[in-house]
């Protein structure tokens, strides 16, 4: 039996318009993104690259057109919920916890969202997978330090377990090599091409790095509200 569910692009926008207030950041953006594809956004700071990531999230909604993530329409609350728990995020920007947390359980967090009271009901099951998830990023033998302790570099890797610990179908990430040196940031955007070669998850990534175009199997580029296919550009 084929499985039609896997012939439906992951993300579909149809003439997306988005922004905040008055003003308008993205304007009529169309994009079908198929099963599998590790895509790559760019563009300039204030384009709309985290608001493109928020949309597909659903953490902000269309202003006009659709947006459609998993088959699922994002236009209601219960629709949004039940696609954010299939989707791994990676923000661009991440706050320290105000209390003492291992490695291990922030990673344990992101099988639930950030709510700790649910850490507590945490399974042996739970826990392989965040160790599993751990080794992935090569930080499984941190697991017990404080997250706070941690480099800049070996943060975003753990935040890239934590991305994956709940098996996502789709995986979005806002520049995951930010703050990181040269070295790290090609090591890191090793290892996220490695974990899409491996795991075959849909994956889209906002980044800035001219190097990483040929990790990609597409390079889209946002300009003047639009997205465009890279090289495109004026
Ligand atoms: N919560 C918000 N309220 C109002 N305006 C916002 C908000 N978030 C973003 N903006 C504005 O929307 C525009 C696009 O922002 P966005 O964060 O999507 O850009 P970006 O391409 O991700 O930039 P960067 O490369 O700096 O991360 C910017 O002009 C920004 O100031
Ligand atoms: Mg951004």
């Amino acid at each position: 039996m084929t499985n039609i569910e896997n012939q439906q692009p992951v993300v579909t926008l149809t003439q997306v318009a988005a922004g905040y207030g008055a003003a308008l950041v993205l304007d009529t953006v169309s994009l079908s993104v198929e099963k599998g594809e590790l895509i790559g956004i760019s563009g300039r700071n204030g384009s709309g690259k985290s608001t493109l990531i928020k949309l597909i999230l659903g953490e902000i909604e269309a202003r006009q057109g659709l947006v459609e993530v998993l088959g699922t329409p994002m236009d209601t609350q219960a629709n949004r919920r039940s696609v954010q728990l299939n989707i791994g995020y990676l923000a661009q920007s991440q706050r320290d916890p105000s209390i003492a947390i291992s490695v291990e359980e922030s990673v344990l967090l992101g099988r639930w969202g950030s709510n700790f009271a649910w850490m507590k009901r945490s399974t042996g099951h739970d826990r392989k997978i965040a160790r599993e998830k751990l080794e992935l990023v090569g930080m499984a033998s941190l697991a017990r330090r404080d997250i706070r302790t941690l480099s800049g570099g070996q943060r975003q890797r753990v935040s890239l377990a934590r991305a994956l610990v709940r098996q996502p179908k789709l995986v979005l990430m806002d520049e995951p090599t930010t703050y990181l040196d040269a070295e790290t940031k090609e090591d890191l955007m090793q290892s996220i091409y490695s974990l899409h070669a491996e795991l075959g998850i849909t994956m889209i990534v906002v980044t800035h790095e001219t190097f990483s175009s040929e990790f990609f199997d597409r390079m889209l580029f946002i300009q003047d509200g639009t997205l465009l296919p890279m090289g495109a550009s004026s």
